[in-house]
């Protein structure tokens, strides 16, 4: 398997100690490590993916609650439960965003999609009161998925629709795909297969404000925060290793850990296994069904002996995925109380799962159905946002 770049002729320029993909976060020469990186995640022996280990290998920090704490003094309101819970666990100079944002200075927040499939969850970070830009990585499908380019321009189209139903603000929201925004500026057509090689550019680029001459002409300095999976690290490291050296700040990121799938966090999660996700697509009984049929649980096998010695929480999808999706803190920690005592069963964790994820559903396909083309388009239009920052 091939790497990107080739660490020997990075590390000597490199000004952050660490290569881009290889070294156990890793590439594939090690066949017993753990392999993270943005075109595969699989953890050491089937196991649990190590996290720990990846901060370490990659040489990111980690996001404590400290950060948190900062985060509610500096806006007022409580941090985005994915914060709270510890989902985004690590960064890289999310301290100086915080800073900047303290001294009442701007920055902006860049994210992207990669449309491979139906839609995704954002953690909205809309406290900050910054312009947003969406990156939709189409050519990116289009090249390591094998879809031809119209079925990725009609994904990433789709994918659009559900990132607009979460609610993100127009008058701050710019999002651009690469087929219609970036291969459009240099002049390919879709013909053009631009290779591999020229990808990891194309998704450093957004990092840089003068990538966005219509947003932040003149603003140059302004600072980029980035929430991405920590798979996504190699981009932005090897980002962060050039920008000093064109001239340009290093973004920030805060990265989060993968959503499990619902047979649990060992397994082999699989994106052609439609049972082992729950789309935004599906109905209050598909859900009802996947949560029941396989959702792994850490009940116990007998009434008895679940009284006797509770769930492991550790390894229970249910209750994860209420981490994820049930606000209400005080609910959840009964939840995890009961539950770990083996007060509560496994049927009623599931049931009240299947509540939350059926209203979470719910809500989002009646705010899809209300983003038409038109305001797909309107999102996408490249446009001065004279509002983004209030
Ligand atoms: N490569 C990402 C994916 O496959 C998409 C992406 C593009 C992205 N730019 C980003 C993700 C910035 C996080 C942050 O999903």
């Amino acid at each position: 398997m091939s790497r990107f770049p080739s660490s020997q002729s990075t590390s000597a320029m490199v000004e952050e100690p660490t290569k881009v993909v290889s070294a156990g976060g890793g590439d594939r020469e090690g066949e017993d490590e753990q392999v993270v990186n943005p075109w595969e995640v699989t953890a050491k022996d089937g196991g649990k993916i190590d996290y720990d280990k990846l901060i370490e290998k990659f040489g990111c920090q980690r996001l404590d609650e400290s950060f948190v704490r900062r985060v509610e003094r500096l806006t007022g309101r409580p941090a985005h439960v994915f914060l709270r819970r510890g989902v985004f666990f690590a960064h890289r100079d999310f301290n100086e965003i915080l800073d900047v944002y303290e001294r009442g200075e701007k920055f902006f927040l860049y994210t992207g999609r990669g449309p491979s499939s139906e839609a995704l969850h954002l953690g909205h970070l809309d406290a900050f009161k910054v312009p947003l830009v969406i990156q939709l990585t189409d050519d990116e499908k289009c090249m390591w998925k094998n879809l031809t380019v119209e079925e990725s321009k009609r994904l990433a189209c789709e994918n659009v629709k559900d990132i607009i139903a979460c609610g993100f603000d127009i008058t701050r929201t710019f999002i651009f795909s690469d087929f219609s925004y970036v291969v459009g500026i240099f002049g390919f057509t879709n013909e053009d297969h631009i290779g591999k090689i020229s990808f990891p550019p194309v998704q450093a680029v957004p990092s840089f404000p003068s990538s966005f001459p219509h947003l932040f002409s003149g603003k140059d300095n302004l600072r980029c925060l980035i929430p991405c999976a920590i798979d996504q690290d190699p981009y932005f490291r090897m980002t962060r290793d050039v920008a000093p050296r064109i001239g340009y700040q290093k973004p920030a990121l805060i990265e989060s850990s993968f959503f499990p799938a619902l047979q649990g966090e060992t397994g082999k999660m699989s994106a052609s296994d439609p049972n082992s996700a729950i789309y935004v697509t599906d109905s209050s009984k598909d859900i009802k069904n996947k949560v029941n049929r396989y959702a792994f649980s850490g009940g116990q096998d007998s009434i008895e002996n679940h009284r006797k010695y509770g769930a492991n929480l550790e390894v229970d999808i249910p209750v994860k995925y209420l981490g994820f999706f049930l606000e209400d803190d005080a609910e959840l920690d009964h939840i995890k109380k009961e539950y770990g005592a083996g007060r509560m069963l496994t049927g009623e964790i599931k049931k009240r799962l299947v509540e939350v994820l059926s209203e979470l559903v719910e809500r989002h396909r009646k705010a899809r159905a209300l983003v038409t083309d038109e305001v797909v388009d309107a999102f996408m239009a490249v446009r001065p946002l004279p509002l983004m920052f209030s």
